[in-house]
């Protein structure tokens, strides 16, 4: 039931002459889940409604199941309605004056499904949400994460081949947004059903996504495992947008496989990991993320370890920054634990795991922020 996604040079441009999506390549497996993360206005909702048939795209091809729905070149574009696409938006989008129950089965009204085929789809679609108690509520009597759930619920029970969600979770108070986030994919992977996800939240995109795929500027910049992403960013961008925030300046001095020496300041030196493309002189910028930052000696020699002054401690509750001056520059520390364990002013020994700082081209910017 469920389809192969493929899309393949999608490109749309606004009547403003800007391309909101740009040369973007990517499939999505039979029952996969995969999400669309990335900064305001970098195509994803534009990417997500050229998949639903909602615009129109300027070029590129759009395949579901290998029949070709979208492509310009050809003159194809199926309508909406024929591509079996369930969608939910940020907006809850119920039917205000219909009960919960009435909402879910509006879907197989329209298809004129048969009464006894109807009541029990909307019976499994309810329970599957955990709304079976409410079947018969107003939906406007319901909470928003209710509501939420109402519309996932009309979206699956006409059973579409195409899950595609907008932010689904974005007008939810902060503790709901976990708690359905965390029902979602249950959810979504219960019903099997392939699922195209859009969200700015890097915690959703994990928790939700077989697969990830970070979006700039209209383009896909890296698709891959939350593991991949997060332990092998493919550039600066990526590597900053999720959580590596800490940069060192750096010139690669030799390059050893994988890894590399790397000059940084004060003439220190450490070993780093360059993508294929870095050679040695190159200017580089070096991502570690905070929470990689290992702070103290155990004694044994370890490589990439340096001594670092505290500058200053952010202390959040549950976990410390510690803003460290080292190798010429401030970088940030996270330690987990309710005890600052390092005053500021106090030399620490500062160990940077070489696997886990990546070199990138300095010229790159690395603008990744929020
Ligand atoms: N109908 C439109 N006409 C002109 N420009 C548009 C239109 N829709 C979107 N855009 C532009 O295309 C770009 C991508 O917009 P899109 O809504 O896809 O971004 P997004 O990644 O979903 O952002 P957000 O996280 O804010 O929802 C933006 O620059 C936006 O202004
Ligand atoms: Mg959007």
């Amino acid at each position: 039931m469920s389809a192969e996604l493929k899309v393949e040079r999608l490109r749309k441009v606004f009547g403003t002459g800007i391309a909101a999506v740009d040369d973007m390549n990517f499939c999505i497996d039979a029952g996969e889940i995969v999400v669309l993360l990335g900064p305001s206005g970098c195509g994803k909702t534009t990417t997500l409604r050229c998949v639903a048939g909602l615009e129109h795209p300027t070029s590129g091809t759009i395949a579901i199941s290998g029949t070709v729905v979208s492509a310009p070149e050809a003159a194809i574009l199926t309508p909406p309605r024929l591509r079996n696409i369930g969608m939910v938006f940020q907006s809850y989008a119920v039917w205000p004056h219909m009960t919960v129950q009435q909402n879910v089965a509006y879907p197989l009204r329209t298809r004129k499904t048969h009464r006894t085929e109807r009541n029990r789809r909307v019976g499994e679609a309810l329970e599957l949400v955990g709304l079976s108690a409410y079947a018969d509520r107003p939906v406007v009597s319901l909470s928003g994460g209710q509501m939420q759930r109402v519309a996932l619920a009309r979206s699956l029970v006409y059973q579409p081949r195409l899950l595609l969600l907008d932010e689904p979770l974005s007008n939810l108070d902060a503790k709901l947004r976990i708690r359905l986030r965390d029902d979602l994919r249950r959810i979504i992977k219960q019903t099997g059903v392939t699922a195209l996800y859009v969200t700015h939240d890097q915690a959703e995109a994990v928790v939700l996504g077989d697969r990830i795929g970070v979006m700039r500027d209209g383009r896909l910049l890296q698709m891959a495992s939350a593991d991949e992403l997060y332990n092998r960013p493919a550039d600066l961008f990526v590597a900053n947008f999720t959580g590596a925030s800490n940069l060192l300046d750096g010139r690669v001095l030799i390059r050893n496989g994988e890894f590399g020496q790397v000059e940084a300041g004060h003439g220190q030196q450490l070993s780093a990991w360059l993508p294929a493309t870095i050679e040695a002189g190159a200017a580089v910028k070096i991502a570690v993320r905070p929470e990689n930052v290992r702070l103290g000696s155990n004694g044994a020699a370890e490589p990439n370890t340096f001594t670092g002054r505290v500058a200053g401690t952010r202390y959040q509750g549950t976990q410390t920054v510690y803003e460290l001056d080292v190798l010429g520059s401030r970088i940030d520390a996270l330690e987990l634990g309710t005890k600052v364990r390092y005053p500021v002013g106090c030399d620490v020994a500062v160990m940077l795991p070489p696997a886990l700082c990546w070199a990138y081209p300095a010229e790159a910017t690395g603008d990744g922020d929020q």
